[in-house]
């Protein structure tokens, strides 16, 4: 027999359980769509919990989209096939062999993982690329145009990497309409079928946009925006897109929150109401974010 929980804790889980149920009836019936960072995915049990707790957002009526990253995984398995990452004047290049891997971990594996834990845990998850129902429809980038020290031009082709041109969303409205709960790999295609990789956080960007979602949630491997990137409680609560020209100036938005903040602006721009960057490292800190008062993380608002 298991001892019963001491009322002093009884009670504060009772709170927390009522704290949740106007946020639960504001989000019922709504789109929610989560980056799920490669970076947020590392421990097992953090992996587990992740899963747990989309199925419970599906389970009290809200719709869970998500938008997966993975570029460390993409790095590992380059390794281990012995490939070696090409990189032209500092900059990462897709090459074919580079994208069949992308295409094997990203839309392959790492997306069939993230199907099979939350159908464990009892959610009808689905994984699909950019492929699938014409999703993502993208165009090659246009080769990046780098200046040297002597004001030299020179331009550096990236390879199979894509602009997201297009989002057809009707494949995801079917699913989310029959309860599934869609997971989608950031690969995107051109016209002619050929395969490109696109950047998660736009991609999640996109389909939030597509979707007109109530919220955009960026899960990753720190706090939030942090004023200094080394100083984990230099947290920025609130961001007004007012204010992003500004951080930017500052240096503060840099590295990989670029991506997110471009992607969060645009998609703010087109409808989505609000964004969150939040710690994928923290267990359960999915529901924190939704579900209580204090919230964790950065929200970036309107106004
Ligand atoms: N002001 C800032 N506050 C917090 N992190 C910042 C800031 N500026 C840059 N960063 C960097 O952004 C990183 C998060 O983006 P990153 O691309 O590494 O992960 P991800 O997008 O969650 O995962 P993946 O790219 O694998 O999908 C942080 O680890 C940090 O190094
Ligand atoms: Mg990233």
């Amino acid at each position: 027999m298991t001892a019963r929980p001491k009322i002093v804790d009884a009670g504060l889980r009772a709170k927390i359980l009522s704290e949740a149920l106007p946020y639960i009836r504001a989000f019922n019936g709504k789109t929610i769509v989560i980056k799920y960072g490669g970076s947020a995915q590392v421990a097992s049990d953090l992996k587990e919990g992740f899963a747990q707790d989309i199925v419970l957002l599906k389970y009290v009526g809200i719709r869970p989209v998500i938008v997966h990253g993975g570029g460390e995984q993409v790095s590992d398995m380059m390794e281990k096939l012995g490939k070696d990452p090409k990189f032209v004047d500092g900059l990462r290049v897709t090459d074919p062999e580079t994208m069949e891997v992308v295409e094997m971990v990203l839309g392959g594996r790492l997306n069939k993982e993230i199907v099979a834990r939350i159908n464990k845990h009892g959610g009808s998850a689905v994984g699909l690329t950019g492929k699938d129902g014409r999703l993502m429809q993208a165009v090659k980038k246009k080769p990046k145009r780098l200046v040297d020290v002597e004001g030299r031009e020179k331009l550096v082709d990236l390879g199979l990497v894509g602009d997201i041109e297009k989002i057809d969303s009707r494949i995801l409205e079917i699913l989310l309409a029959n309860d599934f709960i869609p997971v989608v790999a950031p690969v995107g295609v051109t016209a002619d079928g050929v395969s490109l990789n696109v950047n998660a956080d736009t991609a999640a960007g996109s389909i939030a946009a597509a979707l007109r979602a109530a919220r955009l949630i960026y899960l990753t491997d720190v706090p939030g925006l942090l004023k200094d990137e080394k100083d984990d409680d230099s947290l920025i609560s609130t961001v007004r897109l007012s204010e992003v020209d500004d951080l930017r100036e500052a240096g503060v938005i840099s590295g990989g929150m670029i991506p997110k903040i471009e992607s969060v602006t645009q998609a703010i721009y087109t409808g989505v109401e609000k964004a969150h960057f939040i710690d994928g490292r923290v267990p359960r800190s999915l529901l924190l974010e939704l579900f209580t008062d204090e919230g964790i993380g950065t929200e970036i608002i309107q106004s």
